[in-house]
């Protein structure tokens, strides 16, 4: 039973630093990218003496710097015919090169597709590369500096965020700044990120000669002196890899800047991360807000109190949290998935719960999100619960995830209309869904005129 909480004292920091493993996952980076690119930032960021209140946005910005990473995942899929995490993963390892560029689509571009569909996909980027990938930079800045204003965080952080693909000799994307043009954030993060990028692949000698590489073009060599400087010594490397980062990242915001997150400050959080997950692919755009919006009203129908709808309107934003982790060469396929792939979509729920109970503030809507696809009669998944094992609250969420997907456009059919939406549904009534749900959610349609009454 969920109940509004007093106001405890829960640390943005906390939140945040426990999300940016979904970020992670978009970027088909090993977990704790995000963790371990505002540690060094912020070690970078004192180490050239940023004020405090900047550096209080930088440890935002840093724990954020992906939140428009999905935006571009269904675009790079359709353009690469390619999985969009191997991709983003490889993409971070080149130097933007023209002969490096040129060998990543050779190596990237359709390589399980038709050789006439490979051809095709490459004389495309061939002919039209640089106003692609500026495209595909593009969506995926404004997207997270869109994001990042809406979870309430300041300007700097969202034009931090929206820089991040610059570099200082104007060589970087989208808009080709130069030198000081770029916010001092985006030049932190960027360095960091390539740092992190190679030292997880290859190890710390490889960053410090990649940053090394590019002193000069794409960071400043002032910058790149300082990070030299601090990179000789081995804990630097170390606590990288320690099982305390978490912990030690905390301690890093300046303690007069800390954030302390109230109950509105986590309904944000929670859409802000849901615009991520909804980004991700054409066929779920607003899906997550749906669910939020349907479990809302079935739970007011049920005479549920409104502090507990609170918490089931964030379950409803964030239960699809690990679609994050799955490719969009599987999530917009336009034909049937094979048993393989669909393995790998049964493991988002998994995927929801695990990154959510990293988050004390949330654990009340783990189950909510890690049960949203069980079926009363234990036929569901990822864990197969049955009847009692699965609560009126799950059940609420899956009401209201089954309506909006059956009544939205998916990558192999048209949306139905919602007669026969409620008539798929009341199929499995009592098997895969509950019946007092149901009967909440035709009272709350017929009141919002959804459906004719
Ligand atoms: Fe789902
Ligand atoms: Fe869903």
């Amino acid at each position: 039973m969920i109940s509004e909480r007093p106001p405890i004292q829960i640390r943005s920091a906390e939140l945040i630093g426990a999300l940016s493993h979904a970020l992670d996952l978009t970027e088909g980076q090993p977990r704790g990218h995000c963790s371990r690119v505002c540690w060094m930032g912020m070690k970078l960021g004192k180490a050239i003496n940023m004020p405090r209140y900047e550096l209080s946005d930088l440890y935002y910005t840093l724990l954020l710097k992906d939140l428009g990473c999905s935006s571009n995942a269904a675009r790079i899929c359709q353009l690469y015919l390619t999985d969009d995490l191997k991709f983003k993963a490889d993409f971070k390892t080149i130097d933007g090169s023209l002969s490096q560029a040129l060998r990543f689509v050779l190596s990237h571009t359709g390589l399980e597709s038709s050789m006439l569909d490979r051809i095709r996909a490459i004389v495309n980027i061939m002919k039209n590369g640089g106003e692609i990938s500026r495209d595909l930079i593009e969506a995926r800045c404004h997207r997270g500096a869109d994001i990042a204003r809406q979870m309430g965080f300041s300007d700097n952080v969202a034009d931090a965020i929206q820089n991040l693909d610059e570099h200082w000799d104007g060589s970087g994307k989208p808009e080709g700044k130069v030198r000081r043009e770029i916010p001092v954030g985006s030049q932190v993060a960027l360095l960091a990120q390539v740092a992190d990028v190679f030292f997880i692949s290859q190890g710390q000698e490889a960053a410090i000669k990649e940053v090394s590489l590019r002193s000069g073009t794409w960071f400043d060599a002032d910058l790149v002196e300082v990070f030299l400087g601090m990179s000789q010594l081995d804990e630097f490397w170390e606590l990288l890899k320690s099982d305390d980062l978490e912990q030690r990242i905390m301690t890093l915001e300046p303690e007069e800047h800390i954030r302390l997150a109230d109950q509105d400050y986590l309904d944000r959080v929670a859409k802000g991360f849901a615009m991520v997950v909804d980004s991700k692919s054409p066929f779920t755009a607003g899906h997550s807000e749906r669910v939020a919006v349907f479990a809302d009203l079935i739970a007011e129908k049920m005479g549920y109190e409104p502090s507990r709808r609170r918490w089931l309107r964030r379950a409803g934003l964030l239960h699809d949290l690990g679609k994050l982790a799955i490719s969009n060469q599987i999530l917009d396929k336009p034909s049937r998935l094979t048993e393989a792939e669909y393995a790998v979509v049964r493991t988002h729920p998994r995927i929801s719960g695990e990154i959510l109970a990293g988050i004390p503030a949330f654990k009340d809507i783990v189950p909510m999100a890690a049960g949203h696809h069980e079926r009363l009669d234990g036929k569901g998944y990822p864990f197969g619960l049955y009847g009692e094992q699965i609560s009126l609250d799950t059940r609420i969420i899956t009401m209201a995830d089954v309506f909006d997907s059956l009544s939205a456009d998916r990558p192999y059919r048209k949306a139905m209309p919602i007669e026969q939406v409620l008539q798929i549904i009341s199929k499995d009534l009592g098997k895969a869904f509950d019946e007092r749900c149901f009967e909440a959610l035709i009272k709350a349609l017929q009141q919002t005129n959804l459906k004719a009454a």
